[in-house]
């Protein structure tokens, strides 16, 4: 894994600093592997909302996994960085979009991905992305959703300075701090009768990030319990 990580970085180029942060992240974030294993399950189209470099995409080719793949995100650099990328390392069936994920096409995705971005948009936005992932997941999709959350004690403390200095060091401009609470997530969906499957993915990170992973609405949904403490 490490070697993807160095190839990858490598293909992004950029500052020692970037190269490194791509390193880091692929290496030790576990959101990458966690998404795969559903994406080798479910298979492409696959759409990643708010997808940074394309650091996902990217991740699932290397590890040969040759779903079509579709990005959108609002910083343009990341987008033409990732777009470099994907071209250097040969990536067919590879688009990446400078484009906001409220709007952003769903159209004919069997994996929508929304890796920590939920937490940029209002309560409004967030209704609005729940109800189109909601509608995604009817018709078929697996929804996968990586997201710091409220009242996870000191997670949540931690998770909110890290999002503070990301805003003050530049590296992401714009957008909210609007963490929501894994209980009206997991609420939304399960109230549009969807099945969610719930657990934490903090890896070795101090942050409160929870994963979950949403499909289409059964007889049957499961019932799952969980604490944030
Ligand atoms: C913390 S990064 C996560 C990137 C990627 N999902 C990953 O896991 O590597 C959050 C990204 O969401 C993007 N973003 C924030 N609000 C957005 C919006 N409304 N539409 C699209 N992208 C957005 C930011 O530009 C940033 O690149």
């Amino acid at each position: 894994m490490n070697a993807v990580a160095e190839t990858i970085a490598d293909a992004v180029g950029g500052s020692r600093w970037l190269r490194g942060y791509v390193r880091g992240k692929l290496g030790s974030d576990p959101v990458f592997e966690a998404g795969r294993a559903v994406v080798a399950r479910t298979g492409g189209p696959v759409v990643d909302l708010g997808c940074g470099l394309g650091l996902f995409g990217l991740w699932l080719r290397q590890l040969e996994v040759d779903a079509v793949y579709r990005g959108c995100d609002l910083g343009r650099w990341k987008i033409e960085a990732g777009q470099r990328a994907a071209r250097q390392l040969g990536c067919e069936d590879f688009q990446l979009r400078v484009a906001d994920m409220t709007n952003f096409s769903l159209e004919g995705a069997r994996t929508v991905c929304a890796f920590d971005v939920i937490h940029y948009l209002d309560a409004a936005g967030q209704a609005l992305l729940m109800e189109r992932l909601i509608d995604a997941a009817r018709r078929g999709a697996t929804v996968l959703i990586r997201t710091g959350v409220r009242g996870c004690g000191w997670r949540s403390a931690v998770t909110r300075a890290e999002e503070w200095w990301t805003r003050a060091s530049g590296w992401i401009r714009g957008g909210k701090i609007n963490f929501p609470r894994l209980e009206d997530l997991h609420g939304v969906f399960a109230a549009a009768g969807c099945r969610v499957e719930v657990r934490p993915l903090w890896g070795k990170t101090p942050f409160s990030s929870y994963w979950l992973e949403v499909t289409a609405p059964t007889d049957l949904p499961l019932a799952r319990t969980w604490t944030t403490d």
